[in-house]
């Protein structure tokens, strides 16, 4: 029974309801509040409560108006409270099951707009990861050689000293192994193992699989003991490159590498080779580019010669391939070997090389 109506659990006699019109004056009283309860309901759960308290069979608001009202009155009221208890019950029982098909109705609408596709809305975007700018400059490179008839080979970042330095015709104790501060392995004496400090020693691996010719190029990480800042990193990648036949002459090694030179840094990029040293190759040149930051002018990042040094390189040394079984007097052919770090911060005018492993998404997302 709805709480503010007291009225209906007195009779018409203790509500001093003597005439009709008293008595029609009660019922208004109480239609008007159930106007107000039936249009105050929401949802089903309120609606449920609103039934019961009204229509219920025992305690509903109509059960006691027929208990207390109807029942005790004399003949001279009860036709008058009989035709207003009839007028409330039709009232109350269209106003609730009215209120019932609007509340039903209400909740299918809310459904169905849950359901409803609004081809309006923006749609859900997705953050697709993107290649690292590493992985997109090795990408590039290998593109080159590819062109070129370069095929692809990957080999072991845990290498042995024969490989790493031995069949590259660095015996042990030889100065040059100090060339690269190499990180060595925790295995028991014989077995030594070390990071590779280079991508060079797949050139051994390759010739051992296979007979001359050879056209591969090696992408990988390479690991050096170095303190890391703007242009050093323990752990880096390289791009070796390993070209032998029974022709192959310096100017083959020229053309390809200006071939690649123009195709990575542009037509206008030109190159120039100085003489170096490394164990493996005879004769041994450092490959310069035109430092593409100032285009040759001189500037802060090439140190104000014009030119940028891209990688190292030379004609195989006779005595290396002596080590895979390739005869030294019919074939020839060259090498090198870059760092594709270094040269996608060159590329990009990045310049610390350590922003390439620190994987902040702000510096990745340029690179989209
Ligand atoms: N392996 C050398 C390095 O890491 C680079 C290099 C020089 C590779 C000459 C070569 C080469 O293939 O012929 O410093």
């Amino acid at each position: 029974m709805p709480e503010n109506l007291p009225i209906v659990e007195q009779t018409l006699e203790q509500l001093g309801a003597d005439t009709p019109e008293r008595v029609a004056a009660l019922f208004a009283k109480v239609r008007s509040e159930f106007d107000q309860a039936v249009t105050a309901v929401s949802d089903e759960v309120s609606w449920h409560v609103l039934r019961d308290g009204w229509l219920g069979r025992k305690a509903g608001v109509l059960a006691l108006v027929t208990d207390n009202w109807l029942k005790p009155s004399g003949p001279a009221m009860k036709p008058a409270v009989g035709r207003g208890l009839n007028e409330l019950r039709g009232h109350v029982e269209s106003a609730i099951e009215e209120r019932r098909k609007q509340i039903e109705a209400q909740a299918a609408e809310r459904a169905a707009a849950a359901e409803r596709i609004d081809f309006s809305l923006p749609g859900v975007e997705r953050a697709l990861g993107t290649r690292h700018l590493v992985r997109q400059t090795l990408e590039e490179i290998e593109r080159i050689f590819l062109r070129l008839g370069f095929a692809v080979v990957d080999g072991p970042e845990i290498e042995t000293p024969y490989y790493n330095f031995e069949a590259l015709n660095m015996p042990e104790f030889h100065p040059a192994r100090d060339m690269w501060d190499t990180f060595y392995v925790d295995t028991p004496a014989p077995n030594q193992l070390v990071l590779r400090t280079h991508t060079s020693p797949m050139q051994i691996r390759t010739m051992e699989r296979q007979p001359p010719p050879v056209r591969v190029i090696v992408p990988g990480k390479v690991y050096r003991r170095d303190n890391p800042d703007a242009s050093h990193l323990f752990m880096f990648h390289q791009i070796e490159g390993l070209a032998v036949d029974n022709d192959i002459t310096f100017a083959d090694f020229k053309g390809t590498i200006e071939f690649f030179v123009h195709e990575f840094l542009g037509k206008s990029a030109r190159t120039r080779l100085r003489p170096s040293y490394f164990p493996f190759t005879e004769p041994s040149a450092e490959v310069d580019a035109t430092c593409i930051v100032c285009s040759g002018r001189g500037c802060r990042v090439c140190k104000q010669t014009g030119w940028l040094e891209i990688m190292g390189a030379g004609m195989v040394d006779p005595a290396v391939y002596g080590f895979v079984g390739y005869d030294p007097k019919k074939v020839s052919g060259f090498a090198f070997g870059m760092g594709v770090d270094r040269l996608a911060i060159l590329k990009y005018g990045i310049d610390d090389i350590q922003v390439l492993m620190q994987n902040d998404v702000r510096f990745l997302r340029q690179f989209p």
